[in-house]
């Protein structure tokens, strides 16, 4: 069974480490792991692979940045021809990123099954670009690996056939579990001048947040009044470096000591920083599930999330770019009222595990 496994920026890279492992121990799968170069920075993609142990992808696609249909047109163009050369019996895609709908649509074109691991995930916002991705590869794809039960309703809300949905867990709890004890041996405390639960950190990089002044804006004002309590650590994404610059917003973070701006972290690094931190603001998808399991209290800059079971399960709460609340919660958890995280049974770092056993169990490859 020949798999072409996509990946291109850096969510992806958690989630495919653990399948790359896991079909490697299996003589009948040959996988060939596709890059797409969406995310090309040594901090954004290379660093992964070696924190991670991912393989080196054997084929690399340089497509690198631009506009939606310009980035999603060039990984079409350039991942055909690998499809047509390799005739592969599976694409297996991961997450949302603009890669993800991409390299579905070329294999799906070419009448190749898809496989989709992080399936069924809504936040009913479509002006989010992952919100179209998340919708269209659903639509076509063949293996519908959802990582939580509200996965499954909606798609079925959506028409999609049972028969091809499957709950198998969050694989990005697999790379996390997997980690745990390497990055539990971090130096980044020391090496920036932290203290166990003395900061607060902080990721941004949506494009509601960060484009947006006003939203930016709301955000900061929050940060200088919350940094006043304890330091909040940044690790800034480079769109968020790029806006910050562009928005004229530079001199806020300068002139703050106790905002620490810094390059992204590599993913022990950063594993180490979340599970030490007091709490976590962030906008992105992941760490809200990451800090779920690791129970430390988060908050979440945006107004909707696709991840609702870390809101009835975990230790997340939904903040808004709301100045007033993000503080008001910031205070809360300052104070010791804090929001557990209850155990989510199926997010049991066997995720990889079980979606390699239903392809091998799967009429891919028995031609
Ligand atoms: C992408 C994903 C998002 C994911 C995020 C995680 C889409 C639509 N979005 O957003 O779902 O949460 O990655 O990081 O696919 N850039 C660099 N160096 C890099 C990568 C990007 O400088 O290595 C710059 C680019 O020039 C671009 C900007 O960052 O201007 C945004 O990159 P892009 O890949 O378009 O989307 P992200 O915001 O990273």
């Amino acid at each position: 069974m020949k798999i072409v496994n996509v990946v291109g920026a850096r969510p992806n890279f958690m989630k495919i480490a653990p399948l790359m492992r896991q079909m490697k121990k299996h003589k009948k799968i040959k996988p060939i792991l596709v890059h797409t170069g969406q995310h090309y920075d040594y901090e954004m993609s290379k660093i992964f692979f070696k924190d991670l142990g991912i393989p080196n992808p054997d084929i690399h696609l340089g497509v690198g940045s631009g506009l939606h249909g310009e980035q999603t047109g060039q990984v079409m163009i350039k991942l055909e021809k690998v499809l047509l050369k390799e005739k592969p019996d599976l694409v297996l895609v991961v997450g949302d990123v603009n890669s993800t709908m991409a390299a579905t649509l070329t294999a799906t074109k070419l009448h190749i099954p898809v496989a989709h691991v992080e399936s069924g995930l809504r936040s009913f916002d479509r002006t989010m670009p992952e919100e179209i991705n998340r919708l269209v590869t659903d639509s076509v794809a063949d293996f519908l690996f959802t990582p939580s039960p509200d996965g499954n309703v909606n798609l079925a809300k959506e028409g999609v056939d049972k028969k091809k949905v499957f709950l198998v867990g969050d694989i990005m709890i697999d790379s996390l579990f997997y980690n745990l004890k390497k990055a539990r041996k971090s130096n980044i405390l020391k090496k920036l001048g932290l203290k166990k639960k003395g900061y607060a950190l902080l990721t941004l990089h949506r494009p509601s947040n960060v484009d947006a002044k006003e939203n930016f804006g709301n955000i900061i004002d929050a940060l200088e009044k919350i940094s006043k309590k304890l330091p909040i650590v940044f690790p800034a994404h480079p769109r968020t470096v790029k806006m910050i610059e562009e928005l004229g917003l530079k001199k806020r973070f300068t002139k703050n000591k106790n905002i620490l701006l810094l390059k992204p972290q590599g993913y022990l690094d950063f594993v180490n920083l979340m599970m030490n931190a007091k709490f976590v603001m962030t906008d992105s998808g992941g760490i809200q599930e990451e800090t779920t399991v690791l129970d430390i209290p988060c908050l979440t800059l945006r107004n909707t999330t696709e991840r609702p079971i870390t809101i009835t399960r975990g230790s997340n709460v939904l903040v808004h770019t709301n100045t007033k609340k993000i503080i008001d919660e910031a205070n809360k958890i300052l104070k010791g009222k804090v929001k557990r995280s209850k155990l989510i049974s199926y997010w049991d770092g066997k995720t990889a595990e079980k979606i390699v056993s239903i392809l091998l169990k799967s009429k891919l490859g028995k031609k």
